[in-house]
């Protein structure tokens, strides 16, 4: 009998120059888990079975609870995406899984059931980077967009400003130097007594208040790209806990806002400085903070007054889903990646 690499490696040189058939794509690197079948860069179907009310107690992702909850899923939402896209896993030319970065646990379930699923269709795997996932969540959305781009990027684990320079060549203009900015959002929202994820809550939050309570100078100037988001974190943490200390009640609506404006500033400063050395006129977004309408709109209006075009994802496609998964795998297998074989392994720090 052959084995499973040589046949799946077969059907591979197949799919390189096709954009006709079907993907199916399985996200489980957080604590939302998805799966979605693509076809070229367009979404089929979509389904995700979000783990946030479940952690929601423990005020963050308890990375055991959502491993767990994975493999309750799973099999169900594969069955679910396949219904609601009219296929049988018949249909399906190959499979593509996000196996890094993320939370090691969570990461197994995903590629531990796609390589499960590939072996048994005998049909190739491909392992998909989640950060380069996120970046392709805009070649769905955009349909005209090709590389070279700005990408500012920004999730609950990355903030950087990446320059695109292929459907999978990336590098790295900027990063931050300690938190990601999505980490601090939901920080501050856990000292303001604001529930997980904090990001949505101290966006709805901030409406209500004013940029008065004054916060760190983050940015260090022009000459880098970098972020830093402990310092304003930090500084947010020690006004929360001397108010308390001291008796004095703190307007949350005010601290949210103070926090959100500074945050976002910084993100938009480097995204346009970026823009304009590299010479750029197309910034595109993606990451769970880019769901952030301060952001969005600011961006945009700051953009728009020098010429450069800002790209937003539909907000359900800018938090983890699979689709962008599916998409990264549709462009390595165009781009010629090799089948990952049963061996792949999770990795959490990719
Ligand atoms: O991309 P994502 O879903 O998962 C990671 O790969 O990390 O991003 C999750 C992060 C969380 O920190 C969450 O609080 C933040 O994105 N987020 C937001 C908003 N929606 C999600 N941050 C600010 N404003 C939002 N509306
Ligand atoms: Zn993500």
């Amino acid at each position: 009998m052959r084995k499973y690499l040589e046949i799946a490696e077969e059907k591979l040189e197949l799919l390189r120059n096709r954009d006709d058939y079907y993907i199916l794509s399985i996200e489980s690197s957080c604590d939302e888990t998805a799966v979605a079948v693509v076809q070229g860069r367009n979404m089929i179907s979509s389904v995700i079975s979000s783990q946030i009310e479940i952690h929601k107690r423990f005020g963050g992702v308890v990375p055991e609870i959502a491993s767990r909850n994975h493999v309750l899923a799973i099999d169900n939402l594969v069955d679910e995406a396949l219904e609601k896209a009219n296929l049988s896993l018949n249909d399906i030319s190959a499979i593509a899984v996000t196996y890094g970065a993320g939370l090691l646990g969570a990461l197994l379930v995903g590629v531990s059931y796609a390589k499960a699923l590939a072996f048994s269709l005998k049909i190739p795997l491909i392992g998909v980077d989640h950060i380069k996932g996120h970046v392709c969540a805009n070649f769905l959305a955009h349909k005209e967009l090709n590389p070279p781009f700005i990408c500012l990027l920004v999730s609950g684990g990355h903030t950087e400003i990446l320059e695109v320079k292929g459907y999978r060549e990336m590098k790295v203009l900027g990063e931050t130097q300690d938190d990601a900015v999505g980490e601090a959002f939901d920080k501050v929202a856990r000292v303001l007594g604001l529930p997980y994820p904090g990001g949505p809550q101290i966006e709805e939050c901030a409406k209500l208040g004013e940029n008065v309570i004054p916060m760190p100078k983050v940015f260090k100037g022009e000459k880098h790209l970098n972020f830093s988001y402990s310092g304003i974190k930090t500084a947010v943490v020690n006004y929360v806990h001397n108010s308390k200390a001291k008796n004095v009640e703190i307007n949350k609506h005010d601290v949210a806002c103070s926090f959100q404006t500074t945050a976002v500033n910084m993100l938009i400063k480097n995204s346009i400085i970026a823009c304009k050395n590299y010479g750029y006129k197309t910034i595109a977004v993606a990451g769970g903070v880019g769901a952030n309408s301060f952001l969005r709109e600011t961006l945009t209006e700051e953009c728009k007054k020098i010429g450069i075009e800002v790209l937003l994802p539909p907000k359900y496609l800018c938090t983890d889903n699979a689709v962008m998964i599916g998409i990264g795998g549709f462009y390595a297998i165009k781009e010629g990646v090799k089948c990952s074989d049963v061996s792949l392994d999770a990795n959490p720090n990719l």
